[in-house]
């Protein structure tokens, strides 16, 4: 992230240097700047900007609530997967025509919170859902608008465990069976079809998908004669983790998008979250022990898998750099590792680190998406801090969780 520097041997976010903030603040947390956050978001509106879609921020990726609500004062709208997120969305602001709820198993409880608050569209993924909305809106007295999510069948050539656009996966209905329902739809009176949606994976890295899922939206379409209101095209735009990875380019891709909406004259949706969130943030721990192994030293932080999944859930990989540099260089091979009784709790191997000592500090990178959303109380952790900044201000958007209360049940 351009926020993120070194002064000297002080790594700096924004104006603020982290060696000042730990003065006050105990490790392990998570620290996000707001100027990155505002900034990838303007980026991806202005790349988008002749198609102007409603840009619906997945707040799976991060639902720390002062972070919607700076994504909602830029105008972002969000897209929801559980009516806790649902509300969270509103509490910050973000207008009910702004939201869209997505997910293969949404409850009654929350496909009513859904209706009564008039959200933009519940995206449906089964016959089986779009009859239950129907039969709640009907009891409600409303016709509620609503997407149904497609599977397209396309391989996203991402991890497995991140791809949801090919049939084996999950997601959406097939082709097939929404073409199927499409002729028994208008039976059900209190629904109306307002939208499409697809969303083939995460971590994308090549436009190819994205085109491809595009053309055989655009045919569907043009061949059943849909006349829709919204075409919803996901999330799923990638990040560089490594220097290695080339960045996704969206410049092709965008016009594509602008003919295509266009043509059917619908407005389009987009719901991207790590690319508006995952390089603005760093968790920053602290080197507890460190271990001599057989053939490598273990270097134990005080950050765990339950406060950071993503290398323990997909082997992903996040640069670790020093919070002070130093020019000596260990000889031996270091693993990161938390405390935290599983052996995946490891966050990387390095070959001619710097020197590392006990009580040294470190800042895990691009942890801003999927990284305390996804976070637990695995081995009754509490969750940890949350500190957003701006220029040389610092904000607490989350107290580290109270021990007693954790404790109380
Ligand atoms: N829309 C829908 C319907 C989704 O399921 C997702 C992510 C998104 C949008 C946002 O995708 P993004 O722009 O962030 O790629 N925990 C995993 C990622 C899971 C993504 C789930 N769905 C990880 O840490 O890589």
């Amino acid at each position: 992230m351009q926020n993120l520097r070194y002064v000297g041997k002080n790594l700096f976010i924004e104006k603020l240097s982290i060696k000042n903030i730990l003065k006050k603040q105990k490790t392990p947390f998570y620290i996000y700047s707001e100027n990155q956050i505002i900034t990838n978001f303007l980026k991806f509106k202005n790349t988008f900007k002749k198609t102007n879609p409603l840009i619906c921020f997945a707040a799976k990726s991060n639902s720390n609530l002062n972070i919607l609500k700076v994504l909602g004062r830029l105008g972002a709208g969000a897209d929801v997967v559980s009516g806790g997120e649902l509300l969270k969305a509103l509490k910050a602001g973000i207008k009910a025509k702004k939201i869209v709820f997505s997910g293969v198993g949404k409850t009654e409880e929350e496909l009513k919170i859904a209706i009564n608050k008039n959200i933009l569209l519940i995206n449906c993924e089964s016959e089986s859902e779009a009859k239950l909305v129907n039969s709640l809106a009907k009891k409600l007295r409303k016709k509620v608008s609503i997407g149904f999510r497609l599977n397209p069948n396309v391989d996203a050539k991402t991890h497995k465990n991140i791809s949801t656009g090919k049939a084996e996966n999950k997601f959406g209905l097939s082709i097939k069976s929404f073409k199927i329902f499409l002729k028994t739809i208008n039976s059900l009176k209190n629904i109306k079809l307002d939208a499409l949606s697809v969303h083939i994976g995460s971590q994308i890295l090549n436009d190819a998908p994205f085109k491809k899922t595009l053309s055989v939206m655009s045919k569907l379409i043009k061949d059943l004669r849909l006349n829709l209101k919204f075409v919803d095209l996901g999330g799923g735009f990638g990040i560089n983790y490594t220097n290695k990875e080339k960045p996704i380019n969206l410049n092709k891709y965008s016009k594509l998008v602008e003919n295509f909406s266009k043509k059917l004259d619908c407005k389009i949706i987009f719901e991207p979250g790590r690319s508006i969130i995952g390089n603005t943030g760093l968790l920053i721990s602290k080197v507890q022990f460190i271990k001599k192994g057989a053939n490598k030293n273990f270097i134990i932080l005080d950050a765990g898998m339950n406060d950071f999944m993503r290398p323990a859930l997909y082997d992903a990989f996040h640069q670790i750099i020093p919070v002070s540099k130093n020019s000596a260089k260990s000889k031996d091979k270091i693993e990161f590792v938390g405390p935290v009784c599983e052996s995946t709790c490891k966050f990387g191997i390095y070959k001619n680190y710097q020197k590392i000592n006990e009580n040294d500090f470190i800042a895990i990178t691009n942890v801003g998406a999927y990284g305390s959303s996804l976070s637990s109380n695995y081995n009754t952790r509490p969750l940890i801090a949350e500190i957003l900044i701006n220029k040389n201000k610092l904000r607490y958007i989350r107290k580290k969780q109270n021990l007693l209360k954790l404790i109380s049940s």
